[in-house]
């Protein structure tokens, strides 16, 4: 397909996409910031304004190939137990991208929601989710979905206590527990840097997710290499347990 703004290789590529082959729902795994920035001789925390950079990138390609959700691992439960500086610096990324990103999310029809246990997060970045979401709220071409303070085990936790208090036991009741039930399952997970894991990230949504594992650091991660996740899924054969 065309893709408008793409130059070079990467649209050379995107010519072999097939658009109805897209998926729907593609979750990222950004990992490799640190060793980006490592390699470079540079503290970690580059990295992550590196990685942000990024996220803008694959952002906007989602948007113009017509994805239709986009949910990026930006803060785990774990990532608490990181250096202080580390953890501050990842909220301050937040806090900016909250307050800047808004106006180019809202004009580029972009509906940004929030997955993870929120009213744990510093009360001034509470109040910019609540704000960026409802400023963002009617976009209709792409959801983006930041996983901050996330964790799988603890959503599903979560829903389990939510399907009690119902007192209906099933899939259905369980899924209209979780963070943001609207959301259809993802059909393919992208993690960088080399790394085979899906680190608590979205496990019971990721029951029949296509995997797809890169040895490119997040940072370098381009709209070429995303292009090349996309082919890769668009050749696979997804049965779902059907023969
Ligand atoms: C993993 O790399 C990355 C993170 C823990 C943070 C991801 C955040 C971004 C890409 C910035 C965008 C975020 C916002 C808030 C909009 P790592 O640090 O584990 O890298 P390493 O494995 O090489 O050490």
């Amino acid at each position: 397909m065309e893709v408008e703004g793409l130059k070079g290789k990467a649209a050379e590529l995107a010519k072999s996409l097939i658009p109805e082959k897209l998926p729907v729902h593609v979750a990222v795994i950004m990992d490799g910031n640190g060793r980006w920035a490592k390699k470079r001789g540079l503290p970690r925390v580059k990295g992550h304004e590196r990685g942000a950079r990024t996220l803008r990138k694959v952002v906007e390609l989602s948007a113009k190939l017509g994805i239709k959700y986009l949910t990026a691992f930006a803060f785990s439960k774990e990532n608490w137990n990181r250096p202080r500086e580390e953890i501050d610096f990842l909220m301050n990324l937040l806090r900016n991208y909250l307050k800047k990103e808004v106006k180019t999310l809202k004009k580029n029809g972009i509906r940004l929601k929030i997955a993870g246990d929120i009213e744990e997060l510093p009360e001034d970045i509470q109040n910019l989710i609540r704000k960026a979401e409802g400023e963002t709220s009617s976009g209709q071409r792409l959801e983006l979905i930041l996983a901050v303070n996330y964790g799988g085990r603890a959503e599903i936790v979560r829903a389990a206590k939510g399907m009690a208090g119902e007192g209906e036991f099933s899939v259905d009741a369980f899924r209209r527990h979780l963070y943001l039930p609207h959301v259809p399952d993802p059909d393919l997970l992208i993690r960088t840097s080399g790394e085979q894991r899906i680190s608590n990230f979205l496990l019971w949504q990721m029951a029949y997710t296509e995997l797809y594992f890169t040895p490119v650091l997040w940072p370098d991660f381009s709209e070429r290499e995303y292009i090349k996740a996309l082919l890769d899924y668009q050749r696979r054969e997804r049965r779902f347990g059907r023969i």
